[in-house]
This record gives structure tokens, C-alpha cells and sequence, in this order.
């Protein structure tokens, strides 16, 4: 992993980087770069301004690692009443949501994770809408692989996600390929060990490739989620040379992240669906965004000094 990268990673877990950082004058405006808002309207006002130009939206409710089951209970409710205001609004054929199930207990009881995600699942298929769940650091892989395999014998239509930079992942995006699955194919963003994961870029990408090819080589909907511009092309060029046609995929990308180049993919008749986090628990979520690109670190730097 690249020295800054891991550098932020690690200083993000510190108790007083997250006071210093949190308090900080600067934090609203990238704050307000990254997530669309605190309530349910700020979402919605996103979703409605992606779907003027043709973007789907992933809605993602912040808040990871809770360790009271009375949070995960209040994430269930966050998710409960976001879907209501879908429904309500005729937007669920532009937004689904993506939950973590660390914000759902997984830390706590394997068990309450799974109710929890099931009660979304099941608000999310009654008002017509999908449900991705997000993947967290090495050590929850498995158990999320195993708990999205079991939401997916109730809801078939529930989505995994897998990271490129992992060993392990061009195998699982094999045994993920079939029919009727949806898979979000991304680079991961947490810091892991050499023991589990690429450490160079180049390994990370290389890996991505072979990871979509395995994906496009079966039958499920893969979701390419990457801002990478080469990427992009070579996936383009692979999903012609596997001849799926647009709308047999898509493209993902992050609220705030290449925003024209969303629009582009869109214009060219490609399905792009945006990550839009909403809520107050932004910490852990911005610090990855911060870790993913130095020039991130520099503009932060600047408004953290600035008033
Ligand atoms: P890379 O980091 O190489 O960036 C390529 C280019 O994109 C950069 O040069 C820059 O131009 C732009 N860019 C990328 N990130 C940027 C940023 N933060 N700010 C500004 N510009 C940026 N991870 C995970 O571990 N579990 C998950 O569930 C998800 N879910 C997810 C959903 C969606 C829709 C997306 C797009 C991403 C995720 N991720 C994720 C995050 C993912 O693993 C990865 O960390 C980021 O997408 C950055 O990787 P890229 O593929 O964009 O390439």
C-alpha cells in the first residue's frame, strides 16, 4: 500500500486526529464535497439532481462500526424511513441503498446483522428497489460473503461487493458470476496487510481486470464502481469484446468524484449510478475519500488553516 495512503489510514483510527479533525473550521466544506447532506431531504434532493441527467443513485446512510445495538436499530430506522420517502416520492426506479453491516452489529452479533439487513431488504422490495450490501476491511469479507449469500435466498436481488485489491478476489468474482447476481467490483479502501492484499497500485489494477473478466464472463450484472480513467476504457472494451450491451452493466461512482465524467458515461446511453452518503456520521467515510487521492489531503490541508 502507498505510504501516504496507509500513513492517513492509520492516523484516522486515532482518537485525537478525529477531535482535531471533526472540530476543525475548515472540515464543513469537504465535508459538503463528499456527502449530500444530513437528512433524508438532502438525499433526495440528490437523487432528483442525479436523475436530471440521466445518474442512478446507491444510497448510503453514514455510520459504520457501532458497538450498541441500539444504533443498529436506529440505522434500520434511518433505512426504513429513507425508503418510505422513495416510495413516497416515486424515485425508487433511481435510487437503491447501500448498507454496511458493520452499522448494523455485525461486530456484535452475527445474527442481529442479518435481521437488520433482512428488514431492509424486505422495506426495499416492497416499495421496489434493490439493496447493495457494502464490504468492509479483510476480516469481515468472509462473513459478509456468507450473509449476502443468505439474504440472497429471500431477495435474490441483493448486491455484494468485492474488492480487486485482495487476493482472494478473482476467485470469489468466479463463484459470484451467475445468473441473477449483482456485483460492485471496486479497488477497496481500507488498509490491508501484504498477507491479504496487493500493495502496489499496478498489482491492485491488474487484479481489477482480471476480477471483471471473470465477472463479465458470467452471467450476473457486474457494477464496475472506479473514477479510474484507464480503467474505464479498458472495461468499455471489455464489455464489448464479452458483447454485453449497455444496460447488461454499469458504472459506478462516489458523490463528488469525477462528476463530469459521470455525466459523459451517462450521455453515452451508459448506466452510471452515484454513492451518495448522507447522514452526520462522516468521519470514517471522509477519511477514506481523504486517503484516496493526495491532492484530497492538500485541499483539506488548505481549508483545516483557513476561516
Ligand atoms: P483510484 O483511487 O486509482 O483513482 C483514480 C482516479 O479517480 C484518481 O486519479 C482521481 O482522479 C479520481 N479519484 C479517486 N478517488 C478520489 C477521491 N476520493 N477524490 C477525488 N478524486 C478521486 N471500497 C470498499 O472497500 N468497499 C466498498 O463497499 C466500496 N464501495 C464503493 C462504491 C462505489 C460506487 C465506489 C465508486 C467506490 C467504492 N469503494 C468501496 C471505494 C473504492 O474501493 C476505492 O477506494 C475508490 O473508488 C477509489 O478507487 P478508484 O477505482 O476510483 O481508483
Amino acid at each position: 500500500m502507498e505510504p501516504l495512503r496507509s500513513l492517513i489510514l492509520a492516523a484516522a483510527g486515532n482518537d485525537v486526529v478525529r477531535r482535531l479533525v471533526s472540530r476543525a473550521p475548515g472540515t464543513r466544506r469537504i465535508v459538503d464535497r463528499f456527502v449530500a447532506g444530513e437528512d433524508v431531504d438532502a438525499a433526495l434532493a440528490a437523487v432528483r439532481l442525479l436523475a436530471a441527467d440521466g445518474r442512478y443513485a446507491t444510497l448510503d446512510y453514514l455510520g459504520e462500526d457501532i458497538v450498541e445495538r441500539a444504533d443498529a436499530e436506529h440505522t434500520v430506522k434511518a433505512y426504513l424511513r429513507l425508503l418510505d420517502a422513495l416510495g413516497a416520492q416515486g424515485l425508487t426506479d433511481r435510487a437503491e441503498v447501500s448498507v454496511k453491516l458493520s452499522a448494523l452489529g455485525l461486530r456484535i452479533d452475527e445474527r442481529l446483522a442479518l435481521d437488520c439487513a433482512g428488514q431492509i431488504c424486505e422495506a426495499a422490495e416492497r416499495h421496489g428497489t434493490t439493496v447493495t450490501i457494502d464490504m468492509e476491511d479483510h476480516t469481515t469479507t468472509d462473513v459478509t460473503l456468507r450473509l449476502v449469500a443468505d439474504l440472497r435466498r429471500r431477495w435474490p436481488s441483493v448486491g455484494a461487493v468485492l474488492q480487486s485489491y485482495l487476493h482472494r478476489t478473482e476467485a470469489d468474482a468466479a463463484r459470484l458470476a451467475a445468473e441473477g447476481s449483482r456485483v460492485r467490483l471496486c479497488k477497496g479502501a481500507y488498509a490491508e496487510p501484504p498477507e491479504v492484499a496487493y500493495q502496489h497500485g499496478h498489482d491492485v489494477d491488474l487484479s481489477y481486470v482480471r476480477c471483471a473478466n471473470r465477472l463479465l464472463a458470467g452471467s450476473g450484472y457486474p457494477m464496475f464502481a472506479t473514477h479510474d480513467p484507464r480503467l474505464v476504457a479498458v472495461l468499455r472494451e471489455r464489455t464489448r469484446w464479452y458483447g454485453r450491451e449497455q444496460g447488461g452493466y454499469e458504472y459506478q461512482m462516489l458523490y463528488g468524484v469525477r462528476p463530469d465524467e459521470q455525466r459523459r458515461l451517462a450521455a453515452e446511453g451508459e448506466t452510471v449510478r452515484v454513492y451518495v452518503p448522507f447522514g452526520e456520521q462522516w468521519y470514517g467515510y471522509l477519511m477514506r475519500r481523504l486517503a484516496e487521492r493526495p491532492a484530497n489531503v492538500a485541499f483539506f490541508l488548505r481549508a483545516l488553516a483557513s476561516r
